[in-house]
């Protein structure tokens, strides 16, 4: 091996040294590698952060390899995208998505449609789920077929925000659900469909229209008037597969599943409280946090979720 002297050749120096700086194809999303007096400097988290550390290493023109730091990865920031609906059990956010973003407000951008459509794909999961729940205990052919349209329109809502996340540059996570053990009771079905149905994807569809009419990008708008309307029905799903599951259920089951809705719209309300800045706010045409307080807390009466 002759001297190290490009960043490649350092890269490769790297892993040969038995880091792994990757995820599936791509580097990964903190790799940083910058030149210093004697070679490189590289900092990564090693395995694409399943041990959740972040390592700066220094390769040397003459190829030794010398670890300088370790840190933990930092806790992941709040989702800047709290209103993109159902959520599977097990569900947990993936990685920071990708980016290659020229300028704050791209990447912003991009990371906001890539975090939207993680959890888009993230809802088909939810939905698929559903669906096989519903099959087993025998819910009318109605439901099931409009669980099935569901499962279809999360798939091209995760297509339309993916491409709005790659048009800024940035790669959506593939969402990552830990895999249930055992089959669910009724009751868990029904409290998983109060907080992520009748709550998130009723609250998923406002959002939805208020991005769709006052979004400063046009594509958000065109992307977000489809998704609104689709969402919309899935929240009219949600309450339609309540009321079904109601009747499988015993009057204090029933009570959890009122109390859990409750409870999911005090988690709401405060996930909606944190500001997003203020740009990415206008063009992607979310509503600010008094405006989505007073859309919550209007639909919660209207749907007499009471806290
Ligand atoms: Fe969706
Ligand atoms: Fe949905």
């Amino acid at each position: 091996v002759g001297a190290i002297d490009t960043a490649s050749e350092a890269d490769f120096v790297l892993r040969t040294a038995g880091y792994a700086p990757t995820c599936d194809e791509e580097k990964g999303p903190d790799y940083t590698v910058r030149e210093v007096p004697g070679g490189f400097e590289l900092r990564f988290t090693n395995n694409c952060d399943k041990n959740r550390e972040i390592h700066t290493v220094l390769v040397t023109n003459d190829g030794s390899v010398t670890e300088t730091k370790t840190e933990p990865v930092p806790p992941r920031q709040a989702s800047p995208c709290w209103q993109a609906g159902r959520r599977p059990a097990g569900f947990e956010r993936g990685r920071p998505p990708m980016a290659s973003a020229k300028t704050v407000e791209e990447r912003e951008r991009g990371a906001y449609f890539a975090s939207m459509a993680e959890l888009e794909a993230a809802a088909v999961i939810a939905f698929r789920a559903l669906y096989k729940e519903l099959v087993s205990l025998g819910a009318p052919a109605a439901l099931l077929a409009r669980t099935r349209d569901a499962i279809h329109d999360e798939i091209r809502h995760t297509r339309a925000t993916r491409a709005l996340a790659r048009r800024d540059g940035a790669e959506p996570a593939k969402p990552v659900v830990a895999k249930a053990s055992t089959s669910r009771s009724v009751l868990d079905i029904a409290l998983e469909n109060a907080r992520e149905g009748c709550v998130r994807e009723t609250y998923a569809a406002l959002v939805a229209w208020h991005q769709a009419t006052h979004a400063e990008d046009r594509r958000v708008r065109a992307a977000m008037h489809r998704i609104a309307d689709e969402e919309t029905s899935h929240a009219a799903l949600s309450w339609d597969i309540a009321e079904w599951l109601d009747g499988l259920l015993t009057e204090s089951e029933r009570a959890d599943v009122r109390a859990m809705r409750a409870a999911a719209l005090i988690e709401l309300e405060q996930e909606i409280r944190s500001p997003l800045d203020a740009a990415l706010t206008r063009t992607v045409g979310l509503p600010t946090p008094e405006v989505a307080a007073w859309m919550l807390g209007t639909a919660a009466n209207a749907l007499g979720i009471a806290v």
